[in-house]
C-alpha cells in the first residue's frame, strides 16, 4: 500500500481488540501515525514486546513493520493518547446486556475520559457498533464533562471488516461510511482514508448508526433464508449448493453468504440482531422478521444435533471426533462459536468427544473442558464412532480421508459446513450426511 502518505493527520484509537487493533495498524500501514490505547496493561505490555494478543491473518506483520517504521504505538493512558492526535477513533466493546439490548458504559465511560483530556479542537470518532443515536449521546456527553469549552466533532464511522479477513477488508473496503453532525469533520475523514481509493459515503449520523445494525441483519437474514431452503431441500431430496449457485447468480441476490450451516455465529450477527429488534422495539417498531431470522438460526443447530442422535441413537460414552472450534474459518475466535455450542450439546448427550482447531484450541480450552484435544487433524477420527465437520476452515477439504476412514470405528461423517462431495464420499465408504443436501 501506498506508505508514503503524508503523517499530517495523528490518530489514536481506544480499545486494542480485534477492531481497533486492526484499524490502527492498518492506518498506520498507509501512512499515518497511530496510538493504540487499551486500559488492559498486560495487553499493552504483550504488544510492545512485540507479542500479538490475537490471530488474525496478517496482522502480526503488519504491526511489527509499522512498530519499526515508527508510525505505531501503544499505550495504556488515554490522554495519552487524545493529547497526541487529531482524530481519535473509540473502538472499545459494546457487549449484549441479559435483554438484548447494548451496554454502553465502555462507550460512555471513554467519551468522559477523552473530554476530560481535550485541550484543542478532536474529531470523536465511533467505530463500535452501537444503536442508533448514540454519537448524539456522546457528543453530548463530551459536551458536559468537558471543562474547558474546545471545540469536537463526533462522528459514526462504522467498520465492515470480517474476522480472519481484516486486514485485507480494511485495506480493500467496499465503502466508507462515515456519519456526521457537522461538515467541520468530513475533510479529515476523507483524507484519513484517501490512500485507499474507496467510495466514501457521507451522511448524517443516525443513517450511518443503522447502516451497520441494518447490514449486519441483512447478511444474518441471508444465512437463515438459505439456511431455511436447506430444509426444503432435505425434505424433497433437492441440493441446497445448487439453489445457492442458481439464485446467487442474479446479481439482486449475489452467491456470497448463501452456505448452509450449522447457524451463523461470533462475536457480532447474535448480539447485533438483538440489539437491532431491541432498538426497533424502542422505535416503536417490531421487528419480527428478525426475531424470525434468530429462531431459524436456532432450529439449524437443534436439527444438525438431531441428525447425529438419529444416526448414532444414544450418544452416552460416544467417541466423537469434531473439527473446528473458532465461530469461522481463519480466526481463533470462539466466542459465541457454533462449534462450540455442538459440542457442548454433545456432551449433555453424553458423548465423549476428541477435538481439533488449526488455530483456536488454546481460546475453547477456556470455554471447552472435558475433551481431548488433538494436535493433528488427521488423527481426531481415531477410535471415533463419527466424525463431525463445525467450522468451515479451508484445510479441512485436504483432509486424509481413506486414513480418516480407517481410523474411525464406523465411518460416518456429519458436515455442518458442506465442505465435501456426497458423491465422492459415498465412494470412499463414507456415510455422510451434510446440511440440504
Ligand atoms: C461480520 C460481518 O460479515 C462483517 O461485515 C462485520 O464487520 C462484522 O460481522 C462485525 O460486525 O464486526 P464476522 O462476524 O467476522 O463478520 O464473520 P462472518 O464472515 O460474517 O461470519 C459470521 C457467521 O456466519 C460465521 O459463524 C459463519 O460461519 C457464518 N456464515 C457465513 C454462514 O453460516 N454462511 C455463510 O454463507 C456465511
Amino acid at each position: 500500500m501506498g506508505r508514503s502518505q503524508s503523517n499530517s493527520l495523528r490518530i489514536t484509537i481506544i480499545g486494542t481488540g480485534y477492531v481497533g487493533l486492526v484499524t490502527g495498524a492498518c492506518f498506520a500501514e498507509i501512512g499515518h501515525a497511530v496510538i493504540c490505547v487499551d486500559c488492559d496493561a498486560a495487553k499493552i505490555d504483550l504488544l510492545q514486546k512485540g507479542g500479538m494478543p490475537i490471530y488474525e491473518p496478517g496482522l502480526e506483520e503488519l504491526v511489527r513493520r509499522n512498530v519499526a517504521a515508527g508510525r505505531l504505538a501503544f499505550t495504556t493512558s488515554t490522554r495519552e493518547g487524545v493529547e497526541k492526535s487529531d482524530v481519535i477513533f473509540i473502538a472499545v466493546p459494546t457487549p449484549p446486556l441479559p435483554d438484548g439490548s447494548v451496554d454502553l458504559s465502555f462507550m460512555e465511560g471513554v467519551a468522559r475520559e477523552i473530554a476530560g483530556a481535550m485541550t484543542s479542537y478532536k474529531i470523536v470518532v465511533d467505530k463500535s457498533t452501537v444503536p442508533v443515536k448514540t454519537g448524539e449521546k456522546v457528543s453530548e456527553t463530551i459536551r458536559r464533562y468537558c471543562r474547558s469549552k474546545v471545540e469536537f466533532d463526533v462522528v459514526s464511522n462504522p467498520e465492515f471488516l470480517r474476522e480472519g479477513f481484516a486486514v485485507g477488508d480494511f485495506l480493500k473496503p467496499d465503502r466508507i461510511v462515515v456519519g456526521v453532525i457537522s461538515q467541520r469533520p468530513v475533510a479529515a475523514m476523507t483524507e484519513l482514508y484517501a490512500p485507499l481509493n474507496a467510495p466514501v459515503i457521507v451522511t448524517d449520523i443516525n443513517s450511518a448508526e443503522l447502516i451497520k445494525h441494518a447490514s449486519n441483519s441483512f447478511l444474518a437474514l441471508k444465512i437463515s433464508y438459505i439456511n431455511a431452503i436447506s430444509v426444503l431441500c432435505e425434505a424433497s431430496g433437492a441440493n441446497v449448493q445448487e439453489v445457492a449457485n442458481g439464485i446467487g447468480m442474479d446479481p439482486r441476490i449475489g452467491r456470497r453468504f448463501l452456505d448452509a450451516s450449522l447457524g451463523f455465529g461470533g462475536s457480532c450477527f447474535p448480539k447485533d440482531l438483538s440489539a437491532f429488534i431491541k432498538i426497533a422495539e424502542q422505535l416503536g417498531y417490531d421487528f419480527a422478521l428478525l426475531k424470525e431470522v434468530q429462531r431459524v438460526n436456532a432450529r439449524q443447530m437443534e436439527r444438525f444435533v438431531k441428525k447425529i442422535v438419529n444416526t448414532l441413537w444414544v450418544l452416552k460414552d460416544k467417541n466423537i471426533g469434531v473439527l473446528g472450534l473458532a465461530f469461522k474459518e481463519n480466526t481463533d475466535d470462539v466466542r459465541m462459536s457454533p462449534a462450540i455450542e455442538l459440542c457442548q450439546r454433545l456432551q449433555q448427550e453424553g458423548a465423549v468427544l476428541r477435538v481439533h482447531d488449526p488455530k483456536a484450541m488454546d481460546k475453547a480450552k477456556t470455554v471447552l473442558t472435558g475433551v481431548t484435544y488433538v494436535a493433528d487433524m488427521n488423527r481426531v477420527a481415531e477410535g471415533c464412532d463419527a466424525l463431525v465437520v463445525a467450522t468451515e476452515w479451508p484445510q479441512f477439504k485436504k483432509l486424509d480421508l481413506e486414513r480418516v476412514r480407517r481410523l474411525l470405528s464406523h465411518p460416518i461423517l456429519f458436515d455442518g459446513r458442506n465442505l465435501f462431495d456426497p458423491e465422492e464420499m459415498e465412494r470412499l465408504g463414507f456415510i455422510y450426511k451434510s446440511i440440504g443436501r
